[in-house]
């Protein structure tokens, strides 16, 4: 007590300090005998074993004839039963040598549980190693997966008793409104049965939409491998572009995940994603795009991106006449100077707009 109060007293300075340095100077006057061979009559400390600790408590020093009788430490047993480990310490101050004598106790064998497996990962049964139990597919476990080779008592044993293992088997999924699903009148459904979510027919303009995953699978014990799809009308609007106009997806009514492809009029540049989606809450997924008036961009009025436009069967035509004038740039010897030239795309552009302009006029 007194001695771990002194410090707080806070003693003078100048005093700590002249004790301080005399205490230095004492150290290193010391120093030399300290390193000088000593003469003293007693072992070192006792060597420290894995396996085996000394019986009682250590003697404060041990000098020549003195021994110290080891036994073996918990969840440990002799190599040979009944051998003493007796320690002596020598004339010449050394101890006699001394082996680890024991070994790790064995905990019992495990059988496997029905339906699974135990697996001793550490290679044995013995003190400090871990049994890790798994069910076999279809099956789950119940207890402890992991039991521990421990100290019990005197001796080992596991640390928990063996688990078992289960079927797996599910509780029929939810209901849901306005859809039903397959096998619906069971009770209970097995590891990996799978049922299918479909919509009801509707009553009213529009049919309803399945949102989410039709197929539910039993892949845990009352576990199902999503929540159960739902089923609502999906309607959005018929999209309108200011300045653009829809390449592909025409219809009447957009239901759920119906897809829309749209494009600038000439002149006109396109700001945002050129597809939207039939989002899950009746609206268009990204946003609507927009079309700036500005100068397009050499990647908005290439020649393919105004083809896709003009329908299946204009494509073919167009192809068609492309295909004719390179044949006969290929065959003409002043044509394929300039296609040296790279002018080549500035004649196919031309014919292009000159097949095209007919065309937009016809729309
Ligand atoms: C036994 O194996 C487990 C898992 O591999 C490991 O964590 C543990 O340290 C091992 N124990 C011994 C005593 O080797
Ligand atoms: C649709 O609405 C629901 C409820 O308001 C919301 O949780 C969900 O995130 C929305 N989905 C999308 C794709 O915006």
């Amino acid at each position: 007590m007194r001695a771990s109060c002194a410090p707080r007293k806070a003693p003078p300075r100048r005093s700590e300090r002249l004790v301080f340095s005399g205490r230095f100077v004492g150290v290193l006057l010391l120093a030399p005998l300290l390193l000088l061979p000593t003469s003293s009559d007693a072992c070192d400390d006792p060597p420290v074993f894995v396996t085996m600790k000394p019986q009682g408590a250590l003697a404060p020093s041990y000098g020549p004839g003195d021994r110290i009788l080891y036994e073996c430490r918990l969840g440990f047993q002799p190599v040979t039963p009944g051998q003493v480990l007796p320690l002596v310490c020598q004339d010449d101050n050394t101890w006699s040598s001394l082996q680890e004598a024991c070994k790790r106790k064995l905990c019992s064998n495990l059988a496997d549980p029905i339906n699974g497996q135990v697996i001793f990962v550490n290679g044995s049964a013995e003190f400090g190693s871990q049994a890790h139990y798994v069910c076999n597919k279809g099956y789950y476990l119940i207890g402890a997966s992991i039991s521990h080779c421990d100290i019990s008592g005197s001796g080992v044993d596991w640390s928990d008793s063996p688990p078992t293992c289960e079927k797996i088997l599910c509780k029929p999924p939810e209901e849901i409104p306005n859809g039903k699903y397959t096998n619906s009148h069971k009770d209970v459904f097995e590891y990996n049965e799978v049922v299918t979510y479909s919509c009801d027919p509707s009553n009213g303009p529009d049919e309803y939409s399945l949102i989410g995953e039709s197929k539910l699978i039993c892949v845990g014990n009352d576990e199902w491998s999503s929540q159960p799809p739902q089923c609502k009308v999906v309607r959005c609007e018929y999209p309108v572009v200011e300045n653009g106009m829809i390449l592909s997806g025409f219809g009447q009514k957009y239901y759920y995940k119906a897809t829309v492809v749209f494009k600038c009029k000439d002149g006109f540049n396109l700001h945002g994603d050129n597809t939207v989606v039939c989002g899950e809450n009746s609206s268009w997924e990204p946003e609507l795009p927009k079309c700036i008036k500005g100068h397009p961009s050499p990647t908005d009025a290439t020649p393919p991106n105004d083809a896709e436009g003009l329908g299946a069967g204009f494509i073919v035509l167009i192809i068609a006449a492309l295909l004719a004038l390179d044949y006969c740039f290929a065959c003409t010897a002043v044509f394929a100077d300039e296609r040296r030239k790279g002018k080549q795309n500035v004649a196919l552009r031309t014919a292009l707009i000159r097949i095209k302009q007919p065309l937009q006029q016809n729309r």
